[in-house]
């Protein structure tokens, strides 16, 4: 796990574009996984300013909430449509389909699309409570895409993209963290000081299901792009491990 430690949230989400952005262009195909949530919104906007050329990438997204068709207001289809996808084209994008009728055979769907096309870079966040797309603690760290039930607390963060509370899905399609393990790279985002627990545990506490962000440690491509905030509570245990790149600031200039 390499990990990188910005001085801002915007440095840290530039570190990350840039990296993402060096790896997809110049090749022919190019499967890139990506994430909704506020993480990536400054990298799409990177994207989107630099009018990345993605027209040989092909995406899949992490999750979708069930019960939400690709048209709601709040799905992450509409999220990425107007995030991204609208002014930024890709060869094909995929998302989970949340109102699909049979919603575990969706999941089995998705599973074999995103093992077919194996995914060359993946993006992620993390939640406040350790999960890394929809995988909440307890999950089985050998889970292929399924469906889950939302926790309270991520129920409560993602509040904020809802009207109110009771609109907010209580089930979703994600991928699993085997899924997610199987990517070829992974390049892991977290900024601000709510996401400094989690960011602790994924670096520091033996692989648990507790904290499903710690079975990135297994993987052997995986950079972690932090801010101060989020690295703060592991600042120590970084420069003791000897990471050259931790151990200072970057500050990325436009
Ligand atoms: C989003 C996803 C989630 C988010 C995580 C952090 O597709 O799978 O795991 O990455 O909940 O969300 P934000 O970025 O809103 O803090």
């Amino acid at each position: 796990m390499n990990v990188l430690v910005a001085k801002t949230a915007n440095d840290a989400e530039r570190i990350a574009y840039t990296l993402i952005k060096e790896r997809i262009s110049g090749k022919h195909d190019f499967v890139l996984g990506l994430a909704t949530g506020s993480t990536p919104v400054g990298m799409y906007q990177m994207f989107k300013q630099d009018a990345l050329d993605c027209s040989h990438v092909t995406s899949v997204n992490l999750d979708e909430y069930i019960g939400l068709s690709p048209e709601h207001p709040q799905s992450y289809h509409r999220f990425m449509k107007e995030r991204l996808f609208d002014e930024v084209p890709f060869k094909q994008s995929h998302l989970p389909q949340g109102d699909a009728p049979d919603p575990q055979a969706e999941a089995a769907r998705y599973e074999d699309l995103v093992r077919n096309l194996g995914v060359d870079l993946q993006l992620l966040g993390i939640g406040e409570n350790g999960h890394i797309a929809f995988n909440e603690p307890g999950t089985a760290l050998d889970a292929k895409t399924h469906v889950t039930e939302l926790t309270e607390s991520t129920r409560e963060a993602n509040r904020r993209f809802f009207d109110r509370l009771e609109d907010v899905p209580t089930h979703a399609i994600t991928m699993g963290l085997d899924t997610i393990m199987n990517a070829r790279e992974i390049v892991l985002v977290a900024t601000g000081e709510r996401k400094a627990e989690a960011v602790q545990h994924m670096i520091e506490s033996v692989p648990t299901v507790d904290w499903p962000a710690t079975i990135l440690q297994a993987h052997p491509g995986v950079t972690v792009v932090l801010d101060g905030a989020a690295a703060s509570r592991c600042a120590e245990s970084l420069q003791a491990r000897g990471q050259e790149a931790a151990t200072r600031f970057f500050t990325i200039r436009d």
